[in-house]
């Protein structure tokens, strides 16, 4: 899977929500997240994001390792002010903005951009 790490928080750029062909780019309140299952690692959403944030798991810096885990956590975790995980929605647009982030995102202090 490709990854979205710490330059995309508090960004969102949403420029690479458009290059995914299979729409699997979903927006929490503080970062995107890319569904470890649903990715097809076609690699389009990677150069298009101005920040450098996005990654192939294997190419992740080490400084942004706790993100592969992060962008599944949004999936499989209950988050904040939900019942149930997300899990696999097929689908960012139908979906919409979540009102909330993965642990690792939410730990983060507001972000100098
Ligand atoms: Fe974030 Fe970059 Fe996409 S800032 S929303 S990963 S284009
Ligand atoms: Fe979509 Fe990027 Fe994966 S464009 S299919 S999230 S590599």
């Amino acid at each position: 899977t490709y990854v979205i790490s710490l330059p995309c928080v508090d960004v969102m750029d949403r420029a690479c929500v458009e290059e995914c062909p299979v729409d699997c780019i979903y927006e929490g309140g503080r970062s995107l997240y890319i569904h470890p299952d649903e990715c097809v690692d076609c690699g389009a959403c990677e150069p298009v994001c101005p920040v450098e944030a996005i990654f192939y798991e294997d190419d992740l810096p080490e400084e942004y390792a706790g993100y592969l885990t992060d962008n599944a956590d949004f999936f499989t975790e209950t988050l904040p002010g939900m019942d149930l995980p997300l899990g696999s929605p097929g689908g960012a647009a139908k979906l919409g903005a979540i009102a909330a982030d993965a642990p690792l995102v939410a730990s983060l202090p507001p972000q100098e951009n």
